[in-house]
């Protein structure tokens, strides 16, 4: 089942959720490649995910700091999730790219689960202090 973002999801800043609506379109594209078969569609789709999933996470960073909040703990979740996709995109690569429906699922669920933890667990952390702060709120732009 495609990713689909709700509101439910928001953590309170207009820059983080537009950039994790983003990131959800991603991994759907890479389930979508994982699906269909393709490793030089794989690849490149992995390889946009994570250069995005690193500025995102370079922007919350900022943001973090803005706000004096903790970042400690986020960095090293971000750190595990950058290590799992390369794990999963040289797993996926290794096989060349040929997956049961079994394998698929499994893939499927594992990259759509670290998003959605990144977004629930990770960033949700930072939603109480956000909410004190204009949705637009741009520590760059301010
Ligand atoms: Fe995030």
């Amino acid at each position: 089942m495609e990713l689909v973002w709700t509101d439910d999801l928001s953590i309170g800043n207009a820059m983080i959720d537009a950039d994790h609506k983003m990131l959800l379109d991603m991994v759907n594209g890479v389930v979508h490649a994982i699906e269909i078969g393709d490793c030089s569609v794989l690849s490149y789709a992995f390889d946009l995910l994570d250069g995005k999933l690193r500025t995102h996470c370079a922007q919350e960073e900022n943001i973090a700091q803005a706000i004096n909040f903790t970042f400690t703990r986020h960095k090293l979740a971000e750190q595990y999730i950058l290590r799992e996709l390369n794990y999963l995109k040289d797993e996926l690569l290794d096989r060349n790219c040929v997956c049961c429906e079994d394998a698929i699922k499994h893939y499927s669920d594992s990259l759509r689960g670290l998003l959605i933890g990144h977004i629930t667990e990770d960033d949700r952390l930072m939603k109480p202090v956000l909410q004190s702060y204009p949705y637009n709120f741009n520590p760059v732009g301010s």
